[in-house]
């Protein structure tokens, strides 16, 4: 019988991580309407065919853009959540942005952890990167409590730093470097 994470690059007990697909809109696009309460007022993500198209086709062709879904393996491989790193950049940096949401069936059970966990080793292994950062408003205590398990930083605050739900919004910037070198 195939593994549920058999299309997954990497996985762990409970979850694994596969690019995005175009294919995935439904399941997507589903669950991220299951989860408004959940994402709002930090996430926004695509809700619509149509948004899903460009946002996981820019995902999926830009070169300073990847992104991975969260599969779960005692659901056979349904979508749990996603995470993605944008504004990599390669030379003297390697570093890139990431970003994260659950889905909210998955959410609050050690998922997410698990799968940031596997996209670290990933991002410091095949990827290449030295650093990833995670910009978070303070108010986020989910998601700032996700990165500080996974040793991630406080290295600084940035006023008025990301334009999202209409306003230029204050972050905390959480950063983590490669262990290993
Ligand atoms: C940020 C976000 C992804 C965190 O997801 P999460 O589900 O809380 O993270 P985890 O999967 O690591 O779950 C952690 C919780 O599960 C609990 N848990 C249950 N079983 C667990 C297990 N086996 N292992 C680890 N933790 C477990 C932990 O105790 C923790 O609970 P707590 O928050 O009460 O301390 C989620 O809250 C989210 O999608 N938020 C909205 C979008 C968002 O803010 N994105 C980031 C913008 S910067």
């Amino acid at each position: 019988m195939p593994d549920a994470l058999d299309r997954c690059l990497t996985a762990g007990p409970r979850v694994g991580l596969r690019p995005f697909t175009l294919d995935d809109a439904e399941e997507f696009t589903a669950r991220a309407e299951e989860s408004v309460a959940l994402h709002r007022p930090w996430l926004f993500p695509p809700r619509t065919a149509e948004h899903y198209a460009a946002y996981a086709g820019a995902l999926i062709e830009e070169p300073a853009r990847a992104g991975f879904l969260v599969c779960e393996r005692e659901r056979a491989g349904a979508l749990a959540g996603f995470l993605t790193v944008n504004n990599i950049v390669h030379g003297a940096f390697r570093s890139g942005a990431l970003g994260y949401g659950a889905f909210a069936h998955a959410a609050g059970r050690g998922l997410m952890g698990e799968a940031l966990g596997l996209l670290l080793a990933h991002a410091f292994g095949p990827m290449g990167l030295h650093r990833l950062e995670a910009n978070i408003q303070p108010g986020n205590a989910p998601s700032r409590a996700l990165v500080r398990r996974a040793g991630f930083r406080l290295e600084g605050f940035s006023p008025a730093m990301l334009l999202i739900d209409g306003a230029w919004r204050d972050h905390e910037r959480w950063a983590i470097t490669d262990p290993c070198g």
